[in-house]
């Protein structure tokens, strides 16, 4: 059977326009296809073209799904987070929450609650990312009791010290409780909220993330380099999040840098914008809660200063005006109508391409709810590839 890749159904709350290019169901695929070279170019120029493919009513083993990723990047080994890395010293906010396979290191066991005799691990309890946890505020328990929630953590699938983020992601799920609706919440004065399915993923496209914003802010991002911190998941364990689960609260919790053990050379500084393998376009990529200064390139030469922010260009070290930067850049991107929440089903595949959008846990689960997925992604062979002196001539 030929491959066909099909729009995805989309949830009410989504403006259908702004998503004509985001996301395709993939059918008519054989999983024992996956090696074809023909089978795989096409899923690979897909899934950049679209950012997001899904595969529903799939049987993968997490050998053939670790084969799927690493088709993308052959040369690539490791997990995201490093194999070594990731041990239990519970000093890296990750860790709570993935476990290695035993025979397949590079995928992860992700999800919640007991799951017992499961790909050579005899018992372990799952813990899904919850708000409480993580967030400087919280929806009062009796409000959660009513399923109201929030986003987790925006992000993209990356370690950002030494190793150079995965090309794609690869989520597969096992076992996907079923449960009302749930209900989340900004809580940031705007009043905007969104119905979602329980547990479900959010997906926001950093192309539309990029798109929307006003021309000022699109000349500003294009020129502008983010250095994020030594270990960031270590330096951020103490500090909290905001309630759009979009970045930290500053209040001076990140670890003081000389108490961490790093260097210089496998600190990351990435470009705001990445540009994309196939398409050429741009896509707004910013860890918001491990970023630690911002580097700006001044206007090109010849360019009108007047509305221009940072006409000359800039260091910014402060973390305050940082963040509260990257949130007027990134906020608009997050709105209701913007994000893509997956419809979780049992045996869905979602593939996603973790350098062109930013995605979420979601919600909370009962006692006695078992969510159990597989979630694969490598290390980077390279690096991502910012804006070309075209892009910054388009858009300064
Ligand atoms: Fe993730």
């Amino acid at each position: 059977m030929p491959l066909s890749f099909v729009p995805l159904s989309f949830p009410a709350s989504v403006d259908v326009d702004k998503f004509r290019d985001f996301g395709r169901e993939v059918r008519g695929f054989e999983v024992s296809t996956l090696t074809d070279a023909e089978v795989f170019s096409e899923i690979e120029r897909e899934l950049y073209e679209h950012d997001l493919l899904l595969f529903r009513n799939i049987d993968l083993t997490p050998q053939q799904q670790y084969a799927l990723v690493k088709a993308f990047d052959p040369t690539s080994e490791s997990y995201g987070h490093g194999n070594k890395a990731l041990d239990k010293t519970k000093t890296n906010i990750i860790h709570g929450y993935v476990t290695s396979l035993p025979n397949s290191p590079q995928v992860q066991i992700i999800g919640h609650g007991v799951v017992r005799d499961h790909e050579g691990i005899e018992e372990i309890t799952l813990k899904h990312g919850r708000h409480p946890e993580f967030h400087k505020t919280r929806v009062s328990e009796e409000d959660e009791a009513k399923g109201f929630t929030r986003f987790f953590r925006w992000h993209m699938d990356a370690a950002l010290y030494d190793l150079a983020p995965p090309k794609v992601t690869a989520l597969y799920g096992l076992k996907v409780p079923k449960g009302p609706l749930q209900t989340i919440r900004y809580d940031d004065g705007t009043g905007d909220e969104l119905k979602v399915t329980l547990g479900t993923t959010a997906f926001v496209s950093g192309k539309t993330m990029f798109d929307i914003l006003p021309k000022e802010l699109k000349s500003l991002v294009v020129r502008a380099r983010a250095r994020y911190a030594p270990r960031p998941f270590q330096w951020m364990r103490k500090a909290k999040a905001k309630p759009t689960g979009l970045g930290l609260v500053t209040e001076g919790a990140e670890i003081p840098l000389d108490e961490l053990q790093w260097e210089e050379s496998k600190v990351k500084i990435y470009p705001f914008l990445w540009k994309n393998p196939v398409t050429g376009e741009l896509h707004l990529q910013v860890h918001p809660c491990a970023i630690q200064e911002i580097y700006i390139d001044p206007l090109p030469k010849g360019r009108t200063t007047e509305n221009a922010l940072y006409p000359e260009g800039g260091n910014l070290t402060d973390l305050h005006e940082i963040r509260d930067l990257v949130y007027k850049i990134q906020r608009p991107g997050i709105t209701p109508n913007l994000v893509y929440p997956h419809p979780w089903e049992e045996k869905d595949l979602v593939l996603f391409n973790n350098r062109g959008l930013t995605h979420s846990v979601v919600g909370f689960f009962k006692e006695g709810q078992i969510r159990l997925f597989h979630q694969c992604n490598l290390e980077g062979s390279d690096e991502p590839a910012g804006p070309t002196e075209e892009d910054v001539m388009r858009w300064a």
